[in-house]
């Protein structure tokens, strides 16, 4: 009798998960998008078997919300906790099949739930959004929803990493949760907007498609909103995976060593072939990354916005490191307002969590023009000086080649507490170029010369000599060796090794004020 009793609490509890779980029409009509549903993603995302749901009986306070539609449990967003390549990790998927996924008080509250346990427990916290934004039957209970999962964005913000993953729909002021945490991914069958193509058309009498206006390319490469563009959204969860790998759980830990394979004493011959000694002629900087880091392997971060400035995670003799290197591929590597920006946002993720930053440098300068000086370049050009003085990670710098001017001073120097500064012996450490210095210099000595074409020529051989080197900087001791190439990677791994314990600390404050 009694176990009667407890078959029909079983199979009523079994009933109630059955439709929080949806019906095969829901799931069809969302592959018919091209997309997985919400718990499909999860299990993809988590270890196998590890996922575990929490919260998935929660329900809107009123069936009124439902716009008189039979209400379901769960409220339309899958929250709960599970293995990340064995790591703990919370999440919370929003499930497009109800109500379009979109979020009302109660949904809301379980994504807040999740986020709190996450920053209590020190886990990561990934959030898959796939969602027509504030629910509008809910009105202002929906609107203060996304306002406590901006203010748990806030507080979790270099507290434990978070993740957002743009799968369907990303609309209105919904974007700025998003928009406020460390990484945004996004696949190709998705979209992000504050006003959509119809409020477009109405104010601006323009014709736009979502795709357009704020499709995965236009974020990646126009706006600089997404951090990695994938093609679906199995290929999306594989490398969110694979980007967690690279981070701590939390801010009080360290970054997941891995045992090496690759030797620490390895030296690099091929990159006195890859780096060109004529400093006209660019090549590609993930190259030298590649050749530099363990077994080659490179996870670039934000790879389409701003090409003139490389970053990402790599391991060096198997601890994880934040690269930022300038691109001399693009732009010949000047920095300019986005890559400023780039880089700022990198080092500080870096520094948040205990990730040494290498710096490696060929730059020959900001970039000139109107349209920079009228962007902002001041303004966040200072973002990464902030950035870089800001970090007490251990900062390993090496010039491949150029560093001139502003941009030496900006990107890891001995001003801004570099740890240890390598030079490579072709480096160039000056204010400027020599063609440039000679015309500033030597305007009247040139123009007034008898043959102004030969003394100028001698003039920049001479500045060339004195100052386009190394050397100088070496005997000042703002860099501390000139090396070989081929001895970069084991000198990085030596400095590494002793870096690590580096003890840094602020004078207490509330907190800095970045320039904006
Ligand atoms: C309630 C919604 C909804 C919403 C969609 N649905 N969005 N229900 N509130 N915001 C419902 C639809 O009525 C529909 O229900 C189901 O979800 C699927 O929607 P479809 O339109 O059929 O899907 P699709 O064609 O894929 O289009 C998806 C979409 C579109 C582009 C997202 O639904 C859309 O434009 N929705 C409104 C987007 C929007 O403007 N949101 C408010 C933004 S303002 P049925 O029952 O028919 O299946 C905002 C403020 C946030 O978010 C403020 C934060 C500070």
């Amino acid at each position: 009798m009694a176990n009667s009793i407890m078959e029909h609490y079983i199979e009523d509890l079994r009933q109630r998960k059955a439709i929080a779980e949806g019906t095969a029409k829901d799931i069809e009509a969302q592959h018919s998008k091209g997309r997985l549903t919400a718990r499909e993603r999860l299990q993809l995302l988590f270890d196998p078997g590890t996922f575990t749901e929490i919260d998935s009986l929660v329900m809107p306070r009123s069936d009124v919300y439902m716009g008189g539609k039979t209400s379901r449990y769960g409220d339309g967003v899958v929250t709960g906790f599970g293995l990340i390549n064995g790591q703990h990790t919370m999440a919370a998927a929003q499930d497009a099949a109800v109500l379009g996924g979109s979020l009302g008080e109660m949904h809301a509250n379980k994504i807040v739930k999740a986020m709190k346990m996450a920053i209590e427990y020190g886990c990561p916290f990934i959030a898959l959004n796939d969602s027509g934004g504030a629910r509008i039957q809910e009105g202002v209970d929906s609107l203060g929803g996304y306002a406590r999962i901006f203010d748990a964005n806030c507080e979790a913000s270099g507290v434990i990493p978070q993740i957002s993953v743009i799968m369907g729909p990303c609309a209105g002021g919904a974007v700025y949760s998003p928009a406020l945490t460390d990484f945004v991914f996004m696949t190709e069958n998705s979209y992000m907007f504050i006003t959509g193509p119809d409020v477009v058309k109405a104010v601006m009498q323009e014709e736009v498609s979502l795709e357009d206006l704020g499709g995965g390319r236009v974020h990646s490469q126009s706006s600089g909103v997404c951090h990695f563009l994938t093609r679906d959204d199995r290929e999306c969860l594989i490398q969110v995976r694979e980007l967690l790998s690279y981070l701590p759980p939390n801010n009080q830990e360290d970054p997941p060593y891995i045992r090496p394979l690759d030797d620490a004493d390895r030296r690099c011959p091929e990159l006195e072939q890859l780096v060109p000694a004529d400093p006209y002629q660019p090549y590609d900087v993930r190259r030298v990354i590649s050749s530099l880091m363990d077994d080659g392997k490179f996870l670039e971060v934000h790879r389409l916005w701003a090409e003139n400035m490389v970053v990402g995670f790599a391991r060096l003799n198997g601890y994880v490191v934040g690269l930022v290197a300038n691109q001399p591929m693009v732009l010949a590597g000047c920095i300019d307002i986005q890559a400023s920006i780039k880089a700022a946002h990198f080092i500080r993720i870096c520094d948040a969590y205990n990730v040494p930053i290498i710096t490696l440098q060929d730059v020959p300068g900001f970039l000139p023009g109107k349209d920079q000086e009228y962007g902002g370049i001041i303004r966040n050009g200072a973002r990464m000086i902030y950035a870089y003085s800001e970090a007490t990670v251990p900062k390993l710098m090496v010039i491949l080649r150029k560093s001139y001017g502003g941009a030496y001073c900006v990107m890891s120097s001995k001003g801004l507490r570099g740890d240890l500064l390598y030079a490579w012996p072709n480096a160039e450490i000056a204010v400027m170029g020599a063609e440039g210095a000679v015309n500033i210099l030597f305007r009247n000595d040139v123009k007034n010369a008898p043959d102004p074409a030969a003394r100028r020529k001698e003039l920049v051989d001479d500045y060339q000599r004195k100052f386009n080197n190394p050397y100088v900087a070496a005997s000042r001791g703002l860099i501390d060796e000139v090396i070989e190439p081929r001895d970069t990677r084991r000198l990085l791994i030596r400095g590494l090794q002793l870096t690590l314990s580096k003890r840094e600390r602020h004078v207490p404050r509330k907190h800095g004020i970045s320039p904006a």
